[in-house]
Order: C-alpha cells, then structure tokens, then sequence
C-alpha cells in the first residue's frame, strides 16, 4: 500500500482516503468508505477515472502505447508465442514448459467438439442471421448442455468450464459461418492445431481434404494472440459484471459476446473495412477526413481512436506488418490497403487527429487481413469474440477466486421527478 493519503474537503469537512499502489500505472485512491464516511457518491460515468477491480492480468500504458499480458510486451508474445501458450499464459500466470504445453493443447483439443443436439439449435436461426447473434445464443444456451461444469464455487468446475469455452469457441464459430453459406458443419480434427483446425471448419468442406497454409495458420493465430485479452475493456467489464452475481460462465461470456459485438467495441473492424472500402480510392481521404472533423456529422474513423491508448496502439503495428505478410503467402493484392495506409498518414499529420491524440487502433488493420483470408466481415467481430474468450475467462476466474469479491453495484446521479402521488387515469 502507498503511503500517501488523499485529502478530501466536503462541505467544510476535511476526509482522507488511503492510496493503493499497484506493481506498475497510476496509484488509485481507495473511496470504498466514501459513501458511509461522507454520504456522497462520485460520478464517472464511462469509468474514466475509475479502477473497477484489482487485477494481475494484463497492464496497458496508453500513453507510452505498451500493452503487456502478465509482463510480457504484446510484440515479443506475437513474434515468438502461439495462442495457446498466450492462453495458458493468461489462465494461469506463467508460459507452459514444454509437457505443460503439450498437455494444454491435449486438454483444449479434446474439448473442441459440441454436444450433437447443438447443431439443432443452429437450424432455429434465420440463414441470414449475423454470427454475432448465433454466438451469443449458442454461447449462452452451453450452460443447459454443459450441467457439470457450472458450479463456480468449485475451482475444478471452472477448470472445465473454462477449457471447453476457449476449446468449443472456434467450432462455434466456425458453424456460424457454415451455416450462414449453408454448407455442412465440419467437425474438428485432433491432428491440427487450435488454428488450423479452425481454418479447416470454416474453410473447409467434406468432399475434400483440406490444406493449411502455415502463413495463413500464422496470420491467424497471430490475430488471436493480439486479441487475447484488453484488461477492463467494455466487454470483460460486461463478464465480470454478470460474474459477479454468480451467473454460470457461459451465460457471463454470452453476455461478454453482446457487449463485442457494437461497433464503438468489437464491431470496429467490421465498420473499419466497410468505411475503407466506402472511401475507395486515396484522393476520396480528404472528403472523409473533414467529415470526421465535422461536429455535426456523425461519422468517425473507424478503427481510429481509443479510450486508454493515446499513442500508436502497440496491437496495429503488428497487424500492418501481418497483412504484407498473408498478401505475400496468398499472392493476393487489395487496393484497400493502400487506402488506408494513406489514410494513416493522412490523418496522423492532420491537427485535429494529433491534438485528441487519435491513432489506428487494432481493428484498423485486421479487416484488410481476414478479408484477404476470405473471412466475409460480418464474421471479423465472431473472430474477435474467439480469440477474446480466454481474457475473459481468465479474468472470471481472477474475480471469482478473489474472496473480497462482491457483487457489482453502481451508484447513480438522480435527475428524475421527486416523490409525488399516483393520479387515477380519469384525472390526468
Ligand atoms: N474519428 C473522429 N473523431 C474521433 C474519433 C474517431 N475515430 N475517436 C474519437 N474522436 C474524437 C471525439 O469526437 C472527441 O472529440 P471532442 O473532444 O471534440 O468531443 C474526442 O476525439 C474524444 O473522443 P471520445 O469519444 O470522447 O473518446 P472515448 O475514449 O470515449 O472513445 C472510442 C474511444 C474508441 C470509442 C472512439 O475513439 C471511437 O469511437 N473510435 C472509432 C471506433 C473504434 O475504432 N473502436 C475500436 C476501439 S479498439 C478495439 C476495442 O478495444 O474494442
């Protein structure tokens, strides 16, 4: 704990609050005695200025652009990790030796299947309906198939609980999407990787083999490495919230899911390619650029901009280096590209964008990449949803392992009518 205290004056009366000091960023002040101590509440609405819970997960410095999981710069972890090291990483606080490896991804792998009377529920939804919405629903309806694994107050449960949503996420997925080209579900296959295996399910089809292209296998795991976790972003916030009052983590994650999916969040990446693809061509920037400026129109950079990084977000630099990479492997080009790299300068030279200290965040560059794999983008915030499991179950478990944790309640500003008495229909 910090030894310095923060004063406060309320109405003439003088308070003082402890400051906790964490292993790196600001020190917080402790205003958990606030209300019973002054009878006031703070308001913050956003959390601008509020730490919402203690954490050992992941450390962003927005200013400086490091992002950090369990100390580990994201940048070495995307190099050198694979997505499933990242994950045992962020479940259980240390990179696996090699037999902890082997028998994580043996473990993840054996869980990739999805009780058959999942498929049924799959046929309720309309062709057309957006991935997103079959996540939510087919993550959510988990907890009526998976009974033996709900019981949060049981570490082994969550265990479970938490392998089989990494492990059956990529299915999930992968079915949303076979479902909306009205292809036949692929089962996973044990020989490949979590990646490959997902490649395989949405890529490939039954009448013949498939073949992974390591680059593209890569590409993809590297999406998911940058993706693993964002520390107390909208929708971990979103699970944590809904975790703590005991709901089983199926629901908690299905609940994380529909906070992903709007475009502020997860649904950027879709937006950012869509906005791209609108603008087209370099000499129509300027058009989109001033519009962007504009207070009275509602259009913004998509992928541009975030709440905690006010400088280069360390996540994009490696997503622009990613697409060279798969247009290389797949031999392909996309005119867009060019767009937004122009875009890019454009804007990072232009004052408005400098003064708010608005950057390409992650989902500038990743839409040009999965559309190049042959992703359509309404599957582009499902992917993020995939890869984002695992945060969101790490920091689940971090919360309900904690035995100071209590339910998430916050507090309000009231501006509504006062006390007044009900007026019978007949005489209003
Ligand atoms: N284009 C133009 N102006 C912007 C943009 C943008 N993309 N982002 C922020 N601004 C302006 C905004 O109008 C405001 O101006 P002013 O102070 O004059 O009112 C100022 O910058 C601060 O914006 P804010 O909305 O108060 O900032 P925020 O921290 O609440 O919002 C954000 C962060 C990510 C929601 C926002 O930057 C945004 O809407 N970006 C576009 C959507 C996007 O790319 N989202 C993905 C975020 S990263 C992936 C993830 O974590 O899910």
């Amino acid at each position: 704990m910090a030894d310095k205290q923060a004063e406060l004056t309320v109405g003439g009366e003088n308070y003082s609050f402890p400051t906790l000091e964490g292993s790196c960023g600001p020190d917080v002040i402790d205003i958990r005695k606030l209300y019973g101590n002054t009878g006031k509440f703070t308001f913050d609405p956003g959390y601008k200025s509020t730490a919402s819970c203690e954490s050992a997960l992941t450390f962003i410095d927005g200013q400086e652009g490091v992002l950090l999981h369990r100390g580990y710069p994201i940048g070495q972890l995307a190099e050198h990790s694979s997505f499933m090291e990242v994950s045992h990483l962020m479940l259980t606080g240390e990179l696996p030796t090699k037999d902890e490896l082997d028998e994580f991804t043996h473990t993840i792998t054996y869980h990739t299947m999805l009780h058959d009377q999942m498929r049924q529920f799959y046929q309720g939804f309309r062709r057309d309906a957006h991935p997103m919405a079959i996540m939510c629903g087919v993550v959510g309806a988990l907890s009526a198939f998976y009974h033996d694994s709900t019981d949060i107050s049981d570490p082994e449960h969550r265990k479970i609980s938490s392998h089989r949503l990494i492990a059956k996420m990529p299915t999930i997925a992968a079915w949303a999407y076979k479902y909306s080209v009205g292809q036949p579900f692929m089962q996973p296959l044990n020989s490949l990787s979590y990646t490959g295996n997902f490649l395989r399910m949405t890529f490939g089809v039954p009448a013949e083999e498939y073949e992974v292209i390591p680059e593209v296998e890569r590409a993809m795991d590297r999406i998911f490495i940058l993706h693993a976790d964002h520390e107390q972003n909208a929708s971990t916030s979103t699970v944590r919230l809904a975790g703590s009052s005991g709901a089983n983590p199926f629901a908690c994650i299905s609940a994380g899911i529909a906070c992903l999916w709007g475009p502020a969040h997860g649904g950027a990446n879709e937006a950012a390619l869509n906005m791209l693809r609108e603008i087209g061509t370099p000499d129509r920037i300027p058009h989109y650029i001033e519009r962007a400026k504009d207070k009275n129109d509602p259009f913004r950079l998509m992928g541009f901009g975030h709440r905690v990084y006010k400088n280069y977000d360390p996540r994009a630099v490696v997503m622009q280096k990613t697409v060279r990479e798969v247009f290389d492997a797949l031999k392909v080009k996309d005119p867009v590209f060019e767009t937004a790299l122009r875009l890019e300068e454009i804007a990072l030279s232009d004052p408005y964008f400098q003064e708010k200290k608005l950057f390409p965040n992650v989902d500038f560059y990743s839409g040009i990449i999965l559309s190049a794999i042959g992703f359509p983008t309404t599957m582009f915030t499902a992917l993020f949803a995939l890869a984002r499991t695992v945060g969101w179950v790490a920091q689940w478990n971090e919360m309900i392992s904690d035995p100071g944790q209590v339910i998430g309640r916050p507090r309000q500003l009231y501006t509504g009518p006062t006390q007044r008495d009900y007026v019978p229909v007949s005489e209003r």
